[in-house]
């Protein structure tokens, strides 16, 4: 038995997990938040990572939670470390045998490979053996939302690394982070999807806003999010809004370069941005509309990685829309792409 001194010098473990060619970028936001001595090792290079840190897990999820880093998009912890054979025989056992659980739980099992432990069983498969385990020795009952704990599960070739939390305390509920939605029939972009992730990352509910400004909203994809959540919208861009767009009432589309248009002072209590711009150039045309929006309105912005510095084009953005616009909080979503979307409030 170890003490809890032994304990808390031995540190605990974590995967973390980032959009692919960001890991790095997620391992200097925890570098920067812990002492030295936390130490990195690749799962899936550029994206999937263990760290472990000096300090206990609660203590470390808490730190994690309260100052939350841009780029780390899921972690889950590792409570115990398996030299594994690939064998679903020796998982099951392990999992017997290592978990403590209380019985009558709502569980989801969460399960991650890597492409080196190949395909001729899958997640889904593996997900359904665990279960099994989890049901006959502490009546578990499987669930895929609202479980009470996450039991993750990530698996290579010769390791099984396995961490039991609560679901708050993973950054996202969902398997790594990868949240996903059903497309919808007719939907007019991809690009919905961010909007709709970034509602949910940053605590809002667009059905309590009610007049939006939508800057370079073709072909329309977050405007139509908007008008679903029953906002009157106001959509500015040069080129053309999807056609079925057009018609709905509490649409106002301007087709024109933001730079060109004028609203009464105060008119908006959301500014919505996703132009594919240099951010430096986007600020200025964004910081030109602030006069439209209400004091305490909020405004969400893509900010595009251009140069692969993105501490620096998020610093750069923040200082350019300050004091105007006050940075509630940066994520990297599992919908961006070399971008991230900010969440700010007009002061
Ligand atoms: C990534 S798309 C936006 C996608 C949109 N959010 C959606 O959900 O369908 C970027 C848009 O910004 C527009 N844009 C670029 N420069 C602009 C400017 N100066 N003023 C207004 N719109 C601009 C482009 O025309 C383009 O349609």
């Amino acid at each position: 038995m170890m003490t809890e001194k032994e304990q808390s010098r031995q540190g605990s473990t974590f995967i973390g997990t980032a959009n692919h060619g960001f890991g790095q970028h997620a391992q200097e936001e925890i570098r920067r938040l812990f002492e030295a001595g936390t130490q990195f090792r690749h799962i899936i290079p550029a994206e999937v990572f263990i760290f472990t840190v000096q300090e206990e897990k609660e203590a470390v999820i808490h730190k994690l939670l309260h100052n939350e880093p841009m780029f780390l998009r899921h972690m889950q912890p590792v409570d115990v470390e398996l030299d594994w054979d690939g064998s679903m025989e020796t998982l099951q056992q392990f999992i017997g045998r290592e978990l403590k659980l209380e019985s009558g739980l709502k569980a989801a099992v969460q399960i991650r490979k890597t492409e080196q432990v190949g395909s001729d069983i899958s997640t889904t498969e593996y997900k359904r053996a665990v279960d099994d385990v989890l049901i006959k020795q502490w009546s578990i009952i499987p669930v895929a939302k609202d479980a009470d704990i996450i039991v993750s599960i990530f698996l290579t070739p010769d390791k099984a690394y396995l961490g039991v939390s609560k679901p708050e305390h993973n950054l996202s509920d969902w398997s790594g982070g990868a949240i996903r939605f059903r497309k919808e029939e007719g939907q007019v972009s991809r690009a919905k999807f961010k909007l709709l992730e970034a509602e949910r990352a940053f605590g809002l509910d667009f059905q309590q806003y009610r007049s939006a400004l939508d800057i370079g909203a073709a072909p329309g994809g977050w405007t139509s999010l908007l008008l679903e959540r029953g906002m009157k919208v106001t959509a500015v861009d040069p080129a053309k809004l999807d056609s079925g767009l057009l018609r709905h009432p509490k649409l106002t589309f301007l087709q024109k370069n933001a730079g060109e248009v004028k609203f009464q002072p105060q008119s908006f209590d959301l500014l919505v941005c996703d132009m594919s711009w240099s951010p430096r150039q986007m600020a200025k045309l964004v910081k030109g509309l602030l006069y439209s929006l209400q004091t305490g309105g909020t405004a969400i912005i893509t900010v595009k990685l251009m140069h692969k510095k993105p501490f620096q084009a998020v610093r750069e953005l923040v200082e350019d829309l300050s004091p105007d616009l006050a940075l509630q909080k940066g994520k990297q979503l599992f919908h961006n792409r070399e971008e991230l979307t900010v969440f700010l409030i007009r002061t």
